[in-house]
């Protein structure tokens, strides 16, 4: 074994925490406000297709080698890293990978805690019944004058962060065990109900061919400013970054779960379990939302703001709207925290290990700086929305810091740690360290994974970010 056999941090107490806590770290905003959005602007069924694929074949096998390293090294990232690279006698630079993940957690808070205040601000909204029977017109305007003031924006991301880190410097196991218990299974019944709505009120049809019928044209070409198609890769990038992005993979907040993960644990079982329950969710929201798209014309593609213009028409002209609306809202809020605190957990265990700051100060440290980084994206829904830094390329023609922001962080940071973590695990870790962590034997499944480790996922990440590099294009 490699050093200790608890984390200096403590321990879940029992798989089954462990499994929820991880379930609420992967279920967030990334399941129900990004993955309608984003399979919206490109093009629906093959994005899904794509996405599902990463999901099976690059994201269940890191999930388990995340889970598997932070096991056995029983640190932070970054000191797991270090100490796991010693163990298989190579460079200790292999903690920069830890590092990799701090920034890109550091990077994708500032922006989701902005998104999570929203959330917050559609509690309000959703119980003041504006909604009830509202046009689409009227629901739209709601949307557009909550975004267009900056004073309002910062006000629901300074309370947002507040929580997070009010949860986070207790601990994780306190309050959140409690809270992800209960808030899961409720926030899968609510959706379950949007769903049903949405099967009686909505053009149904339309929105199961829109998410199931693959149209890889409609992923592969987009438009450029003067109309002309144009073949790109990013689509695809960006269904294998949401895959890491909805799975919490690729920074390291697996790996600090893992690392307080009791020992004779199945790793497979349990990597199984999260990524099913994460992605009958997002499928959920996507046949919840659609259907209600395509029912009130609105656009597919429109955005970020998807979510919050059709779901409040669907609360307006549902019976006890107003109080399904407000429940929806709360749970997507919660569904926001326990993914938050997951994004910051792998900075704060490495200040708290190797600073020997403590946790309510490592925690308020990080909070001040993730909020001030956070007004970058406030600031791109209003008076810096027409800021596009590299407009000079096609694809991120429309895209303000806020998208490139999120790109950076969950396209390109992600899948690279996601890359380096799917190296460590089976080209530097010996063979019999991660059989004897993975604790299935030299079975089928353990050589599956490690073919999948070795060869497939190494190669689909380079393939795409090569493809992407190759292909974009100037205007
Ligand atoms: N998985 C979260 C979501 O889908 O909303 C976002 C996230 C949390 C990404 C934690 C990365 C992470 F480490």
């Amino acid at each position: 074994m490699a050093g200790n056999q608890i984390s200096m941090h403590g321990q879940w107490s029992s798989r089954w925490v462990f499994i929820l806590a991880a379930t609420g770290s992967a279920v967030g905003l990334g399941n129900i406000w990004k993955f309608p959005y984003i399979t919206g602007e490109n093009g629906g069924g093959a994005f899904v297709l794509v996405y599902l694929a990463c999901i099976a074949v690059i994201g269940i096998p890191i999930m388990m080698a995340e889970i598997m390293l932070g096991r056995r090294g029983r640190q932070s990232p970054i000191n797991t890293m270090h100490t796991l690279a010693i163990e298989a006698g190579h460079s200790t630079n292999w903690q920069y990978l830890g590092w990799l993940g701090v920034i890109a957690g550091f990077l994708i808070l500032s922006y989701y805690s902005v998104i999570a205040g929203w959330g917050l601000a559609y509690v309000v909204h959703a119980s003041s019944g504006v909604f009830t029977g509202a046009s689409v017109e009227v629901i739209n305007n709601v949307f557009f004058d909550l975004v267009s003031d900056p004073k309002q924006l910062i006000i629901w991301h300074s309370l947002f962060m507040v929580l997070t880190m009010f949860v986070v410097a207790r601990g994780v196991q306190g309050g959140l065990e409690k809270a992800v218990k209960f808030l899961m299974p409720a926030l899968f019944i609510i959706l379950l109900l949007l769903v049903a709505y949405a099967v009686q009120n909505g053009a149904f049809e339309q929105a199961v061919e829109f998410l199931f019928v693959p149209d890889f044209h409609a992923l592969f070409y987009k438009l450029d400013e003067h109309g002309q198609e144009y073949l790109t890769w990013n689509g695809v990038l960006i269904a294998m970054g949401h895959a890491f992005f909805t799975l919490s993979l690729g920074m390291g907040a697996i790996m600090v779960y893992g690392s307080y993960l009791p020992e004779n644990t199945s790793i497979t079982q349990t990597a199984f379990m999260i990524a099913i329950a994460d992605t009958v969710v997002a499928l959920l929201a996507g046949l919840a939302i659609f259907p209600i798209v395509f029912a009130t014309n609105l656009e597919p593609g429109s955005g970020p703001g998807l979510i919050f213009k059709t779901l409040p028409f669907a609360f307006g002209h549902m019976e006890g709207g107003v109080v399904f609306g407000t429940l929806f809202f709360i749970l997507l809020s919660f569904a926001a925290w326990t993914s938050s605190i997951s994004l910051i957990e792998p900075a704060l265990a490495w200040l708290v290990e190797s600073l020997g700051i403590g946790r309510i100060s490592a925690s308020i440290m990080i909070g001040i700086l993730c909020w001030a980084a956070g007004l970058l994206s406030v600031f791109s829904f209003n008076i810096w929305s027409d800021v596009k830094p590299l407009s000079d390329f096609n694809i991120f023609k429309d895209s303000t810091i806020f998208d490139l922001l999120d790109y950076l962080a969950v396209n390109i940071m992600l899948p690279l740690g996601g890359l380096l973590i799917a190296i460590f695990a089976v080209w530097i870790m010996s063979r019999e360290a991660s059989m004897e962590e993975l604790g299935m034997g030299d079975r089928f499944a353990y050589k599956l994974w490690r073919l999948l480790m070795r060869y497939i996922t190494p190669i689909a990440v380079i393939v795409v970010f090569l493809n992407v590099v190759g292909i974009i294009s100037f205007k």
